[in-house]
């Protein structure tokens, strides 16, 4: 079995910002609300790039910081709950634009926790020695799926994308992962992106003119996210044999600060070993964990040798969990 570290990283977010106050004058919230319940100030909107071009710009950072030639790359999966389109899969798109004619690509679709199922499926390709080189992205353009009108989701969210190289190597790198899903959950996060009846059934007017878009059961997915987290760490330390203490960095998935203070206050772990970036960018889903790891990497925060161990949670309901040493 091969070891597989990673060897850059990349992120890549729209130019437009819209602030909380911007959102007040769209929908009846204010910046004290936004910022006291979630952490969140200010988010990137997309005005005219889509999740590809996202992706491949985070990805071409991601490579050229790894010094890897885009020949290199065996694989490329990007993990979107809003892919450009339904075929071709956004991965597809991404090879077009990068030019990486020798790679596999596909989509990966788990919601928030994309990025970190995305990591653990590419593991199973390297370790095995199956390819080499992979590139995995966390993409989303999740302004196209917001509801606009709805006060409850649209001061959450944000576009951006990053991305990770990940090849063989001497050092230990990805040492766990761990994964889980539970269905009986669809109903607390749900995007209705693609049409779910058949079009020779008939639907009344209203329901062929509303456009697909994010609905969210905001207080059941806090407590959801509060006691799968901790769960989620715990799986990685029994199987690790690491303790809590070992662990230099926790990247959770950039949702709220109040989900990141709760599970630190549970876990009875510093504050301070949670990296935290939302206040800047909202919640980009898929993208926000690897986005939080460039960001990271470029401020000299992760030393290596250093433990770090990234949790993934969200729609589906989805979770899952990546211990590394860096
Ligand atoms: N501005 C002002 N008021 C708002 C508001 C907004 N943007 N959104 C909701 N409210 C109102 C509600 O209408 C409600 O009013 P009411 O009491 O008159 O009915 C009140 O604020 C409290 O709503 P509630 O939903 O109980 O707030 P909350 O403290 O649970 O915070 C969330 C709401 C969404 C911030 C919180 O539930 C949360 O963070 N959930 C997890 C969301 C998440 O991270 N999702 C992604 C996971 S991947």
């Amino acid at each position: 079995m091969h070891n597989l570290q990673i060897m850059g990283t990349g992120r890549w977010v729209p130019e437009q910002q819209l602030t909380n106050e911007d959102l007040s004058s769209i929908v009846d919230t204010t910046d004290e609300w936004i910022t006291s319940r979630t952490g969140i100030r200010t988010r990137h909107i997309s005005t005219w790039e889509n999740t590809s071009d996202l992706a491949s710009k985070a990805a071409q950072m991601a490579l050229q910081q790894a010094n890897i030639q885009m020949e290199e790359v065996d694989l490329i999966i990007v993990a979107t709950m809003t892919p450009d389109s339904s075929m071709p899969s956004t991965a597809c798109l991404v090879q077009k634009q990068l030019q990486a004619k020798n790679a596999v690509c596909f989509d990966v679709s788990a919601a928030c926790s994309g990025f970190v199922y995305a990591m653990t499926i590419a593991k199973q390709f390297l370790q095995t020695g199956f390819y080499k080189t992979a590139v995995v992205i966390g993409a989303e353009v999740l302004s196209k799926v917001i509801d606009w009108q709805d006060r409850n989701t649209c001061v959450l969210f944000g576009d951006g994308a990053g991305a990770v190289v990940l090849q063989h190597s001497q050092d230990l790198g990805v040492e766990a992962c761990y994964l889980g899903s539970d269905g009986q959950g669809d109903d607390l996060l749900e995007c209705k992106g693609v049409a779910l009846q058949n079009p020779l059934k008939p639907c009344t007017q209203t329901e062929s003119l509303r456009r697909p878009s994010m609905t969210m059961k905001g207080r059941e997915v806090f407590q959801f996210a509060l006691q799968i987290v901790p769960a989620c760490i715990q799986q990685l330390l029994d199987q690790s044999g690491y303790t809590i203490e070992q662990i230099d960095h926790i990247v959770l998935h950039q949702a709220n600060i109040r989900i990141l203070e709760g599970v630190a206050k549970k876990m009875k772990v510093p504050k301070e070993k949670f990296y935290s970036n939302m206040e800047y960018y909202g919640n980009t889903s898929a993208a926000s964990i690897p986005i939080a790891l460039d960001e990271m990497r470029e401020q000299n925060l992760l030393k290596k040798g250093d433990k770090v161990i990234l949790v993934g949670f969200g729609g589906g309901l989805t979770w899952g969990a990546i211990l590394l040493t860096w």
